[in-house]
């Protein structure tokens, strides 16, 4: 019971911090960005729907290029993986006109602490190409790509 109420009052701090409230009474809220640059998550969005909805391996390695740096870091369902294999993962899959990506949620923030990263984005999103997947994905932006992916993916 006591832990219950531990848990839900942990997920209103959460969706309070995710909102960008800055409460003063709360000692993490120093920790919590409040200027979130919107762009950075469109940015994002756009580069990883090219992706998903390439129709030929032309355009499919020119959206790779135009989202992820040469040497990205990969992280997928916390094993490593390089870039040509999560490359070669989504060429697998093949290409379709009826591919779609619906994006539930993102946050982005400015990467204040480093200033050879732009910033922060984690995106929320289900995608179709010959299966359907869902997964929450934390990205680095540093340089105009992304320098960092950890991605959680659960295949529906
Ligand atoms: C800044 O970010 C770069 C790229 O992710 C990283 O290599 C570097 O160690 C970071 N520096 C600090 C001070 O965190
Ligand atoms: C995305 O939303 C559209 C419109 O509701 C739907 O037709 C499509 O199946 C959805 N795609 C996925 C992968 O959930």
């Amino acid at each position: 019971m006591v832990a219950l109420r531990f848990a839900s009052l942990f997920l209103l701090s959460t969706s309070i911090a995710v909102l960008g409230a800055n409460l003063p009474s709360d000692p993490a809220a120093s920790n919590y960005l409040t200027s979130t640059p919107p762009s950075l998550g469109t940015w994002a969005e756009t580069r990883l729907t090219a992706i998903i909805k390439a129709s030929s391996a032309p355009t499919l390695n020119a959206a790779f290029d135009a989202f992820l740096a040469q040497d990205v870091k990969i992280t997928l369902n916390n094993k490593p993986i390089s870039r040509a294999d999560y490359i070669s993962e989504r060429l697998s899959k093949g290409f379709t006109p009826s591919a779609s990506i619906n994006y539930t949620g993102s946050i982005a923030v400015p990467a204040v602490a480093n200033s050879t990263q732009a910033g922060l984005v984690a995106l929320f999103f289900r995608d179709h190409v010959s299966s359907t997947v869902e997964s929450a994905m934390n990205l680095v932006i540093a340089s105009g790509k992304v320098s960092i992916i950890n991605q959680i993916a659960l295949g529906l």
